[in-house]
């Protein structure tokens, strides 16, 4: 694997993308019509209603939406832990009922084992395919994300964002197409939070994965996204993409310039008149 430095072709395909001089790039992974119900002892819980979405080869899709309005569950489907009620999931045409091993999944918790040290951790993986760890690879991303020399640590000795910059060197070493995160620095301070965001979108530039992200936050949507995808309150829908030209790299700073307020506070009250859900700004 290579991991070059920013690439420039990248953006500028991407710039050029937000001004349509380009057709759209393929499709990676297609939502079609994708319900799901929970059956609960109270009765049936409508987590997803009729979402289609189209996620797009190469592209950092952000998924925005209130709490309990089918997020995780829809990134559970895309990730094939668990199946919908109606509807289909297909990346390429391969339709989507199973884990697979071009999707990886990070949530908002590490999930380091507390027994293994970060190595092991990492190479966790390979050993559920009984495959030897690609340790060439592993070292790469454990350099690229500042973590060379904690190869023995132990999980209670790293802070909570090595951990979570652990969880992301142990999916990118198995060289998936396609990362699905699930509010992945939710828990994270806010510092740590940006600095991970920086990291998120450099290790997006170098390595073009398609990145579906999971988030609460309308600024860290806009901040990393291509496009925004907006969903109602539960059942979730799609209500609504926006599509976000800002040229890259973007920096932190950004969010504080009129044009990204601007964005934020247009998703927030279209979000808040038209669709009835509500989204915490943070
Ligand atoms: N395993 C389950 N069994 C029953 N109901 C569930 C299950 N998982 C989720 N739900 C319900 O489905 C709805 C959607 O949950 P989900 O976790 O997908 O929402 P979310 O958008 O990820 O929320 P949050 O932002 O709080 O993480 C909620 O009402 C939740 O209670
Ligand atoms: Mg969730």
């Amino acid at each position: 694997m290579k991991l070059p430095g920013i690439a420039d072709v990248a953006q500028t395909e991407r710039t050029s993308k937000s001004t349509g001089l380009h057709s759209a790039p393929p499709v990676k992974m297609a939502i079609r019509n994708a319900s799901k119900s929970y059956d609960t002892r109270s009765g049936a819980v409508h987590a997803l209603a009729d979402v289609s979405l189209d996620v797009r080869e190469g592209e950092f899709l952000c998924i925005l939406g209130p709490s309990g309005c089918g997020k995780t569950t829809l990134l559970w489907s895309m990730a094939g832990l668990h199946a919908l009620s109606s509807g289909s999931i297909t990346l390429g045409n391969q339709q989507i009922t199973r884990p697979n091993p071009e999707i990886a999944m990070i949530f908002q918790d590490a999930n380091l084992l507390p027994w293994r040290n970060l190595a092991k951790n990492i190479e966790l993986p390979f050993e559920l395919k009984r495959k030897p760890p690609d340790r060439e690879r592993i070292a790469k991303l454990l350099d690229r994300v500042g973590l060379a020399g904690f190869e023995n640590k132990f999980p209670r000795e790293l802070s909570g964002g090595m951990q979570q910059r652990a969880s992301i060197v142990r999916s990118l070493s198995v060289d998936p197409s396609v990362l699905l995160m699930d509010e992945p620095f939710g828990a994270l301070d806010a510092f740590t939070r940006d600095e991970m965001n920086l990291l998120i979108q450099e290790i997006w530039m170098e390595t073009k994965k398609t990145i579906a992200f999971v988030t609460h936050s309308i600024s860290e949507a806009i901040f990393l996204a291509d496009r925004v995808a907006v969903m109602s309150a539960r059942p979730g829908r799609i209500a609504e993409i926006y599509d976000i030209d800002i040229p890259r790299p973007r920096s932190i700073d950004i969010q504080t310039e009129p044009d990204f307020i601007k964005r934020v506070l247009d998703i927030k009250s279209r979000i808040e008149h038209g669709r009835g859900a509500r989204v915490a700004i943070t």
